[in-house]
């Protein structure tokens, strides 16, 4: 049986014809609307929520009390949770709100040698008494104007010996392009000023792109988004496990990539008034997955025991294999990586941070769903990753959000509690660094002790030397569980108080303590004093909004290691792939950091439970 399903979003109404019994996630999944799913579809999160009218099955009472923590009770339903069984109505909240995305990153001054070249020539004409073929000529005419030698050239492509008879006949000059001593395009006339290159660094959540003058060096635009493949969950693993299901599923979700990519360069396009025909060079970062994803290979066991990826090889490949709609005759690079779990971004932020060239031995942290760190110098480097699980990125934390508008970012535990949110917009909910804040702050407090335990009511009222009335009136139960109220009802927009619940503390000890044990091993294997680290550098988006003396309060950060020797260097991933399109010296650094760092795998090792059992508590 069919029944009609409209659905509102963004001011418009779209009606569709839907087979009685269908999933309603799986429905707006399939019509690409989004839909925030950080679990995936598994029915744990509660954030699928969205507003029907119309007959659907009376709600659970996991979907109720899912909808009750989130004080969305008033014709909210979990769109994971139902099905379509009469005529509905389905009213979108605006899932997309603007995301706070870090582009910016520090970028080591970099001679400007790209990898792809453009060079205008004038091939020579044959006559009776020079007789060499059109493809000898080409090469010629070029080598002697670049600085490729002759016998380490070469011009192969079947299709370009094809089209160059007519060119080099008709035209005055062409325009050849190169890279690696292989020709890969003849272009008539002078195109050597049209020649223009982007980097990006996919994230699990988020996407940024720069585009580059491959000329100049110059930066001509910024663009950021959200990752599409977030529909099928927030972390890597959920997205794996969809992507194993068939192969159609694989298809999709490189699909899905590819299609935001092409987006971007239409953004570009578009706003800077250039063709994609005149971009020849893309260079991606991104953590393992997201590479297998974009390159369409199989993630199955990098999620599996002993997490072995397809390739961790610096790929060059052609933008037609990839149907990435720039210039056929450019190149598209993916970034090396180390392993299953120390990805293309982590080598390319070790790039921007510079440390494989420091005499000081140096801290890298890129705080996200997994933690990945690496701690070392010019001679040697130590990496490992951590699965600090979503609490930073606020999908575990009941009242948890990204970094959108309306998130509660900074809060400042004073004489009375005052917080700031993202854009400066009423509270919607908690994001990673604003927990943190909560977490620091409440401990500061005595709300919650060294154990994790918010404490009751009666006992910070006789236990609290300084006992501010304002606390007092945040402490709650909530479900069962003492919770703290962040912002109060009237304050926020979704017309509920936004909490720090026990459950949450939980999380975030959880997270800390897998960062935290997580250093502490790497300091154990490479055999040194946490006082001989001399720099600390936290990359990502949450690295750059954290409060550190905050991070160091949770215990995130070992209390060892000095405030002043912590730098946030932004998404460092990002400024990583843009180093490697500027310079092809760079690429080659990626390719011998690749080589350098030496992966721990944490679940090999006895002592890392009770490092992280250790740091599960609060000093
Ligand atoms: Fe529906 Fe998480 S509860 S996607």
């Amino acid at each position: 049986m069919i029944h009609s399903v409209k659905v509102h979003h963004q001011g418009k109404v779209y009606a569709y014809q839907v087979e009685r019994g269908k999933n309603l996630l799986e429905f707006l999944r399939e019509n690409l609307y989004d839909v925030t799913t950080p679990c995936g579809g598994k029915g744990t999160c509660g954030k699928c929520r969205i507003k029907v009218e119309g007959y659907v099955k009376e709600a659970s009472e996991k979907e109720k009390k899912l909808l009750k923590a989130a004080g969305k009770t008033n014709g909210y339903r979990l769109a994971c949770y139902n099905v379509v069984e009469d005529d509905i109505e389905i009213f979108l909240e605006d899932f997309n709100r603007e995301a706070s995305i870090v582009t910016e990153g520090v970028e080591n001054k970099t001679e400007l040698s790209p990898l792809i070249v453009k060079k205008n020539i004038k091939v020579k004409s044959p006559d009776l008494s020079y007789q060499k073929s059109d493809q000898e000529r080409v090469i010629e005419a070029y080598t002697s104007a670049s600085e490729i030698a002759l016998s380490s050239c070469r011009l192969d492509s079947l299709e370009l010996l094809r089209s160059i008879p007519e060119l080099i006949r008709t035209e005055d000059s062409v325009t050849v392009i190169e890279h690696e001593g292989q020709i890969t395009g003849v272009e008539k006339g002078n195109t050597e000023n049209r020649i223009y290159g982007i980097a990006i660094d996919i994230g699990t959540t988020t996407i940024a792109a720069y585009l580059y003058d491959l000329k100049t060096g110059n930066r001509i635009s910024v663009h950021s988004t959200l990752n599409p493949q977030r529909k099928y969950g927030a972390d890597v693993l959920s997205r794996i496990e969809y992507t194993n299901n068939s192969e159609e599923n694989q298809n999709e979700m490189h699909d899905l990539i590819i299609d935001c990519i092409n987006k971007i360069i239409g953004t570009f396009e578009r706003n800077n008034g250039i063709s994609s025909e005149d971009i020849y060079l893309m260079v991606f970062a991104g953590n393992t997955t997201m590479m297998h994803f974009l390159m369409n290979l199989q993630a199955k066991y990098i999620a599996v025991s002993p997490f072995i990826p397809v390739t961790t090889k610096m790929q060059k490949i052609k933008p037609a294999e990839l149907n990435i709609n720039i210039n056929r005759s450019g190149l598209v690079i993916v970034f090396p990586c180390v392993s299953a779990y120390i990805g293309a971004d982590t080598v390319a932020a070790i790039l921007s941070s510079n440390m494989n060239n420091s005499d000081e031995t140096c801290l890298l942290i890129d705080i996200g769903t997994n933690g990945e760190i690496v701690l070392g110098n010019k001679d040697w480097m130590y990496s490992c990753s951590t699965a600090a699980g979503p609490a930073f990125e606020g999908a575990n934390i009941q009242y948890g959000v990204g970094g959108i508008k309306g998130a509660i970012d900074k809060i400042n535990f004073a004489e009375k509690l005052e917080y700031h949110t993202i854009g400066s917009e009423k509270a919607i909910g908690i994001c990673g660094s604003g927990i943190v804040d909560a977490i620091a702050g409440m401990l500061d407090k005595g709300i919650i002790d060294e154990t994790g335990r918010i404490v009751d009511k009666s006992e910070y009222e006789q236990e609290n030397h300084t006992l501010i009335n304002d606390y007092m009136d945040r402490l709650v139960r909530l479900d069962g569980m003492n919770a703290f109220i962040i912002a109060r009802k009237e304050d926020t927009a979704i017309n509920n108080d936004i909490l720090i619940t026990q459950k949450d503390v939980r999380e975030l000890q959880n997270a800390k303590a897998a960062i935290a044990a997580g250093i502490k091993i790497l300091i154990k294997q490479a055999g040194i004093n946490p006082s001989d680290i001399k720099k600390v550098y936290l990359a990502g988006g949450f690295g750059n909004y954290i409060n550190i003396n905050s991070a160091f309060k949770i215990g995130l950060l070992p209390s060892e290691l000095a405030f002043e020797k912590v730098v946030s260097i932004g998404n460092a991933a990002g400024a990583g792939a843009i180093q490697g399109l500027l310079s092809k010296h760079n690429l080659s650094e990626a390719e011998l950091i690749k080589n350098k760092v030496k992966y721990i795998e944490l679940s090999a090792l006895a002592d890392f439970v009770d490092e992280y059992v250790n740091c599960m508590f609060f000093e």
